[in-house]
């Protein structure tokens, strides 16, 4: 245990040191003449349908801006995982990331209400709240975390993937590992299925999976195809759980120092990329769905039902809180 401690401080030390190293270097470059460089980092592949809507803002904005202000993206988790991402811009590192709702619920619990299973009832009713007040309040209330929120990504739905089990209902996921990602919400759904809820960080799970650390994991198609997962995972269950949006985050420490009109370059950088965001990923499904099939995953679409009558006491510990029950009443009332 002591020599695992000392193990998992040297590393995060290590990680510090590097990460102190590299923002140094940018820090010193980031404002040359009257030019400003925002750097943005985050976990997912540059094949990624979700890297290719930061790359349209990052256009985006350099157009808007004349190239007064620029992004330049690190991507494939280089400066680290998403906790990792959002700790450095709380410390004023790096200016921007991209994480899933999910990493952002330990640091915003505002956040949490994404994860909750089944409470979207499709893409249309998602976006109706996450583009009106209930995503308002959401974005700009990361602020007294430090993190402002710019924009919500389309992230699909999240659904199991297995090794070797097929899934067809909650039973069979009886005494099966399935990472998740390391937040207590994500860790209650699997549990409250049946799963055996392993949390890790999404740049770990390939090795983890070949290893036979865990049994499965669960996430949308483009991530499950981008990570290569399916070399390992050949059944695909379509339960969709839950959509957990993307999101896209300023530090505040970085916000603050924007003059009015940078501000106003980003944000409509940032609308814009939302929208051509969506039409990738949704290029990106179908092109991956057919790939998929060719590579000989199995497709399994079972009956909902079961699993949104178990994963219920997820949604009902959190009405406990009266700031959540008020925003889950919007949602399942709009
Ligand atoms: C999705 C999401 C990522 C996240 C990943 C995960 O792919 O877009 O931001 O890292 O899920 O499961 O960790």
């Amino acid at each position: 245990m002591i020599k695992q401690l000392k193990q998992y401080n040297f590393k995060r030390l290590w990680f510090i040191l590097v990460v102190v190293i590299i923002t140094t270097t940018i820090q010193s470059c980031a404002t040359t003449g009257n030019k400003k460089v925002l750097y943005f980092a985050h976990s997912l592949p540059t094949s990624h349908p979700v890297h290719k809507g930061i790359m349209a803002m990052q256009e985006s904005l350099n157009e808007k801006s004349g190239g007064k202000l620029q992004i330049k993206i690190f991507p494939d988790g280089q400066l680290g995982s998403e906790r990792e991402a959002l700790e450095l811009l709380q410390i004023g590192s790096i200016a921007m990331t991209k994480v899933s709702a999910s990493a952002l619920s330990n640091f915003a619990p505002e956040y949490q209400i994404t994860v909750i299973p089944y409470l979207f009832r499709d893409s249309e009713h998602l976006f109706r709240n996450l583009e009106g007040e209930v995503g308002k309040q959401l974005l700009e209330g990361g602020t007294e975390y430090l993190l402002r929120g710019i924009c919500f990504y389309d992230a699909g739905a999240r659904s199991f993937y297995t090794k070797d089990r097929p899934v067809n209902s909650p039973a069979d996921l009886d005494g099966l590992k399935v990472r998740v990602q390391n937040d207590q919400m994500s860790v209650s759904m699997a549990n409250s299925l049946g799963a055996s809820a392993t949390p890790m960080a999404f740049g770990e799970l390939y090795t983890a999976l070949q290893q036979n650390v865990v049994d499965g994991a669960e996430n949308n198609i483009p991530s499950f195809v981008s990570s290569n997962h399916f070399e390992v995972c050949k059944y695909y269950i379509f339960d969709e759980h839950t959509m957990v949006p993307d999101v896209v985050i300023i530090g505040t420490k970085f916000w603050d120092l924007l003059s009015d009109q940078e501000k106003e370059w980003l944000e409509a950088a940032a609308k814009e990329s939302v929208a051509k965001q969506k039409q990738y990923w949704a290029e990106t499904v179908e092109e991956n769905m057919k790939m998929l099939k060719e590579a000989g995953v199995e497709f399994i679409y079972p009956d909902k039902a079961p699993f949104v009558e178990k994963s219920k006491p997820v949604m009902e510990r959190l009405m406990e809180d009266p700031k959540l029950k008020t925003i889950i009443d919007k949602i399942n009332s709009n």
